[in-house]
């Protein structure tokens, strides 16, 4: 089997992906007319060539300014079945989506508002398309620990619809120690825990969520690999890394994709996944960053099997189910 098809014939699960990153400009331009809310691009194609991006926060800049046209239950459905529909082109068909309740509760949408929208679009992913997913809320670390605190107490009525919280937005200068008491009252509530490091912020931040937030996962963790002690310990204890490729380089974490790490961090033993992360703004989806890395880096077959094999491994559904989407991808 030739690479593209091999790479749309994986069953693949995304476990690093920001709905609000998935705002098409389409679709942005049409929710923005029907809620009579005035963005400042006169086109799609004004939007479009705002995405010059230099760094994560002129990113942030403009991702926090598109979600300001969601208000009703309707538009988080609608952004959430958009995705939905591309999972199915890329035969993704389990996802764990991030999303940013304190973009919207800010702006006074009711937390309720926000999840109804996105489960009942899961609910009809399930029911049309066969796609499990699970919904991890994600504090911002730019905003206080106060500010977490409130949003966790937030959640804990629609905790059974929520597997995980998380940790995102600006990273330097908003460590993982800024969280650690919220991130253990999340721990005690009972929810599995993830956070962003290593992103654009050091590998010192990796050793404070894996020590002091305790995390199932971490988000990026591509600058790891600048401590070989931390390396170890990844590996000794098979920590996975939701790596985002395109976003890597869009945001420029790496110059160019020859220069990625994900092969040798996989190569290494490293449990390395693909992800999308903000795939509206970052020039594709699963199979664009597949792609985008088959290529640049010359990964064999089997090593985009095993790729696609950790996505599951690192998941959080049940071994049984892991097990069977590891057979049916060691079939292909
Ligand atoms: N990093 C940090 N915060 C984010 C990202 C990211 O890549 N995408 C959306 N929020
Ligand atoms: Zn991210």
């Amino acid at each position: 089997m030739n690479q593209r098809a091999l790479i749309q014939a994986l069953p693949k699960a995304e476990l690093h992906v920001h709905i609000e990153g998935t705002f098409e400009p389409e679709l942005m331009f049409a929710i923005a007319q029907r809620n009579q809310i005035e963005i400042p691009y006169k086109s799609i194609e004004e939007v479009k060539q705002a995405y010059n991006f230099h760094n994560l926060q002129s990113f942030l800049d403009i991702y926090y300014a598109g979600a300001n046209v969601l208000i009703h239950e309707q538009d988080f459905y609608d952004l959430a079945w958009a995705y939905f529909k591309k999972c199915a082109e890329d035969h993704v068909v389990h996802t764990e989506m991030f999303f940013d309740p304190q973009t919207h509760t800010d702006r006074g949408v009711p937390f309720g508002i926000v999840i109804n929208g996105l489960q009942r679009a899961c609910n009809d992913a399930q029911a049309q398309f066969g796609i499990s997913s699970h919904l991890i809320m994600c504090f911002l670390r730019h905003l206080s620990e106060e500010a977490a605190f409130e949003t966790l107490e937030q959640a804990l009525p629609y905790k059974d619809q929520i597997i995980a919280v998380g940790l995102d937005s600006s990273e330097v200068g908003h460590p993982p120690s800024k969280f650690e008491r919220v991130f253990a009252k999340a721990r005690e509530a009972g929810f599995l825990v993830v956070a962003h490091a290593g992103e654009e912020g050091p590998a010192e931040y990796v050793w404070e969520a894996l020590d002091l937030l305790k995390v199932n996962r971490i988000d990026h963790g591509v600058r790891s690999e600048e401590d070989p002690v931390l390396m170890q310990r990844l590996i000794a204890e098979k920590m996975p890394l939701t790596v985002c490729p395109l976003s890597n380089l869009k945001l420029k974490v790496v110059d160019d994709m020859q220069q990625h790490n994900i092969h040798r961090l996989l190569q290494q033993g490293v449990h390395v996944t693909v992800n999308s992360d903000d795939p509206s703004y970052f020039g594709g989806y699963m199979n664009d960053n597949f792609y985008a890395i088959a290529e640049a880096l010359d990964l064999s077959n089997d090593e985009l099997k095993q790729l696609a094999i950790n996505s599951f491994e690192a998941s959080f559904i049940s071994e049984q189910q892991k097990q069977a989407w590891s057979e049916r991808i060691h079939a292909l």
